[in-house]
């Protein structure tokens, strides 16, 4: 059964035996009402914890941020896969996006951003992310105030797009893949994003490894992750390789690590 963790650190609900609904839907399509309070209050909860306060240094955010700025282009179409509640954090390190849609398997997470994103709220941490990229406010607020699709769906599995049929020209994967309880889920969900990738187009992402303390408090391990798994995958999906960094994390009890990558398509 989904469990709502007394923390939000995880940032996601553990869903073992699979009982949240996986079907695809619009968040739009969802009756706010039937939406679950204690799951919007964790993500809420995430939020702030993680999202709000200024950015800290050495975590990882400054490299996540510069491989969007650098490899992303500038995309027609661009996709977050398990945006959970932080697309738009993100988008500071996306140029000038026409299209974007957030995707995630809970729609209370999606609920919060899209609360998040149509208010006026500019947390530290965005401000200190702005003044990194040397991006303006109102560029961010170009994107903030397009309109977005928030779509329910299981990133992890192969899935299409009912809105794009084309292809994405980027699409980021923060935190997602590593979410597989092992490799071959783990290159199952990395298959499926890049066969959505349009000609040229751009698969970028991050995998948060995790500390030994951590996956003993929260049962997920994902130690499989690995540079090595991801190249694997990418020669599979006949992609190229533009970027792997591993970074380290300084003083942090729940991660130990995380890998950007980027990989791209031939035109
Ligand atoms: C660790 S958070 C990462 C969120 C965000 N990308 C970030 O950078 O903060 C993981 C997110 O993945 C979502 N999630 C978990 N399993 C999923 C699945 N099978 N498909 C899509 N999203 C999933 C969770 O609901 C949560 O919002």
């Amino acid at each position: 059964m989904s469990e709502i963790p007394l923390e939000a650190i995880g940032g996601w609900l553990k869903d073992e035996d699979s009982r949240l609904d996986r079907t695809f839907r619009r968040l739009g399509d969802i009756p706010t009402d039937t939406l679950n309070r204690e799951y919007i209050a964790y993500f809420e909860d995430y939020r702030h914890r993680y999202f709000n306060d200024r950015l800290l240094p050495g975590q990882g955010v400054e490299e996540i941020l510069q491989a969007l700025r650098q490899h992303g282009g500038t995309p027609r179409r661009w996709i977050d896969l398990s945006a959970g509640v932080t697309t738009l954090f993100w988008s500071i390190g996306v140029n000038r996006p026409d299209a974007v849609c957030a995707c995630d398997l809970v729609p209370e997470a999606l609920h919060v951003l899209a609360a998040f994103k149509a208010g006026s709220e500019l947390p530290q941490c965005y401000r200190d992310a702005l003044a990194i990229t040397g991006k303006s406010e109102s560029e961010f607020n170009r994107t903030r105030s397009m309109h977005w699709d928030f779509h329910v769906m299981d990133c992890l599995k192969p899935w299409t797009s009912p809105t794009e049929r084309s292809g994405y020209d980027l699409i980021t994967a923060i935190g997602c893949f590593g979410l597989a309880r092992g490799p071959k889920d783990y290159e199952e969900a990395f298959a499926a994003a890049a066969k959505q990738l349009a000609p040229g187009g751009r698969l970028i992402g991050v995998d948060w490894i995790r500390s030994q303390t951590f996956i003993e408090k929260e049962g997920h391990d994902n130690s499989y992750l690995s540079s090595a798994l991801t190249a694997r995958c990418a020669w599979r999906a006949a992609l190229t390789l533009l970027e792997a960094s591993p970074v380290a994390i300084a003083d942090d009890p729940y991660y130990d690590s995380l890998i950007v990558w980027a990989y791209g398509r031939g035109e």
